[in-house]
């Protein structure tokens, strides 16, 4: 029996997995799940386009089911995502000639969703990603070019944050991205939320995705850290964590190197050292999937970005966070 994973940070420091629904019904995966977190994610099961039927009906039963798993053991539940530009159906944003709906139409359309879904979900989603992705720092002002952007204009995203707010008060609302710690984004971020935290915008929390590889510089994930943690009564969330073992975008390999898979475990122990360093403000960290073989990173090609392997065998990754000392 190896050490319970979340049991070794406490319960102000969540240690929450990210799953696709196939899990939900594996007995020794949820097994797993039970053993190791103590918060889960639905991978892509509460975005747009899963609880989606049409503008007026939404089809909850598959991400009701991680709620009930959830109450059912304690779990918290982060609710990923209410708006992005992927994974959200081109008819949203369409009349039905097929023509782009005007401004005020969109934001009908946005308030009703996020009220029906948040409302829907009202005080058993702990924290939800209110805004995904919405940050471009090769944009002047810094914002993505997406059709929120297009149709609404920069105040789509404190509407987000407002409608969210209106439809569960108690919920943790979270502006959620990746590479937070690249010094341009890492500043547009700050400004965003800092302007809406001076502005009385509803906004709890900076989801720092985290999806990051062995080679990636852990002093500006520290400096990003430091630097929304000065921003008064703001959280953080480490939302989707995994770490390649590949430190360049050509490689591809079969099987992963041995010398790989020791380096990721002790890059993984330097990263929980650092976070455990900020445990005032990094209240929860979500792994983005339970084991390799589920992991997103294998879309492209082979890849070992998690704790335990396809044969549900804790890494060095694993006892790096867990038990440093048995790393080789
Ligand atoms: O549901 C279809 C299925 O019907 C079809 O047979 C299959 C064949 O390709 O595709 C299935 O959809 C896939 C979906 O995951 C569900 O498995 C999509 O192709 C695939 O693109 C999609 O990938 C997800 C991705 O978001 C899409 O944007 C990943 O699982 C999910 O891990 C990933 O998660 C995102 C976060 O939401 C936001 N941050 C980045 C992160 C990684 O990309």
């Amino acid at each position: 029996e190896i050490p319970d994973l979340y049991e070794i940070y406490g319960d102000n420091f969540k240690i929450g997995v990210a799953v696709p629904y196939k899990v939900l019904s594996n007995p020794l995966e949820m097994k797993m799940v039970e053993k190791h977190f103590n918060s889960i994610t639905a991978e892509n099961e509460m975005k747009p386009e899963s609880l989606l039927v049409d503008l007026n009906s939404y089809k909850f039963s598959v991400a009701d089911e991680y709620i009930s798993f959830a109450q059912s053991k304690n779990f918290d539940v982060r609710g990923h995502t209410l708006l992005w530009h992927n994974q959200t159906p081109d008819w949203f944003f369409k009349d039905t000639n097929g023509n782009l709906v005007s401004r005020e139409v969109l934001l009908k359309r946005m308030e009703k969703y996020i009220k029906d879904v948040v409302g829907h979900f009202s005080g058993k989603i702990q924290a939800w990603d209110v805004v995904n992705e919405a940050i471009d720092p090769n944009q002047p002002d810094g914002l993505r070019r997406t059709l929120w952007y297009d149709i609404i204009g920069p105040e789509y995203i404190e509407y987000a944050f407002k409608f969210a707010h209106e439809a569960d008060p108690n919920a943790k609302l979270f502006y959620n991205d990746y590479n937070t710690y690249e010094p341009k984004k890492r500043d547009f971020i700050y400004n965003l939320v800092s302007d809406f935290k001076a502005r009385g915008i509803p906004i709890d929390g900076i989801g720092m995705q985290m999806h990051i590889g062995v080679g990636t510089d852990l002093r500006q994930v520290e400096e990003a850290i430091e630097l929304f943690s000065s921003i008064p009564g703001i959280e953080i969330h480490i939302t989707e964590l995994d770490m390649s073992i590949y430190k360049d975008q050509s490689s591809n390999y079969d099987a992963p190197p041995y010398e790989s898979l020791v380096e990721q475990g002790y890059v993984y122990k330097e990263l929980f050292t650092l976070l455990k360093k900020y445990d005032d403000v990094i209240t929860s960290v979500t792994f983005w999937g339970l084991k390799d073989d589920y992991s997103w990173k294998n879309q492209n090609r082979n890849d070992w970005p998690l704790l335990f392997d396809k044969d549900y065998q804790a890494k060095y990754s694993y006892w790096g966070i867990v038990e440093p000392t048995v790393l080789p």
